[in-house]
C-alpha cells in the first residue's frame, strides 16, 4: 500500500473546552477548525503540524465510540491515520494480508475526506484510519 505521511493522530478527550489550551500555549499550536461529526458522536478540534494534523475527539453522547474509549483507556491516543492516493486499493491489499477491515468501503470523514479504519486486533493494537483527501 502506498501512504505518504501521517496525516493525522486522533486523540480522545473528555472536553475540547479542556485540552485546547494546552494544545495552544504549552505546544504554540493553533485550533484552527472544531467541526461536530454527528454521524460518530464527536466533536473535533484541528491542529496542524508540518503535513500532519491532531485531530481532539470529544464524545457528544455517552454511547460515542470517543466515550467507551475514555471510559475503558482514559484520555489519550485513539488512532493514527495514514495519508494514501488510493483508498480502495489500500482496503484491499489489507484485506488480502488477513487484516480484518472495519470499513469495506472507503466512507467520509472529517475535513472532506474518505477515510476507512482498520481493527486494531489486526494492527498490533494501534486502531488504524487510512484517508484519502479528494481535493489533493
Ligand atoms: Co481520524
Amino acid at each position: 500500500m502506498n501512504l505518504s505521511h501521517i496525516e493525522h493522530l486522533g486523540i480522545a478527550v473528555k472536553s475540547l473546552e479542556e485540552s485546547i489550551p494546552y494544545y495552544e500555549e504549552v505546544l504554540g499550536l493553533k485550533c484552527y477548525s472544531i467541526e461536530e461529526v454527528p454521524s460518530q458522536k464527536v466533536k473535533t478540534a484541528f491542529f496542524k503540524i508540518g503535513q500532519t494534523k491532531i485531530e481532539l475527539l470529544e464524545p457528544t453522547a455517552e454511547d460515542s465510540p470517543i466515550a467507551k474509549f475514555i471510559e475503558k483507556k482514559g484520555e489519550g491516543v485513539h488512532h493514527v491515520a495514514f495519508a494514501t492516493d488510493n483508498l480502495p486499493e489500500a482496503l484491499a491489499k489489507a484485506e488480502a494480508k488477513g487484516v480484518q477491515l472495519i470499513d469495506k468501503a472507503p466512507r467520509p470523514g472529517a475535513e472532506g475526506l474518505e477515510i476507512a479504519f482498520l481493527h486494531p486486533k489486526s494492527t498490533k493494537g494501534v486502531l488504524t484510519e487510512l484517508c484519502f483527501d479528494p481535493n489533493n
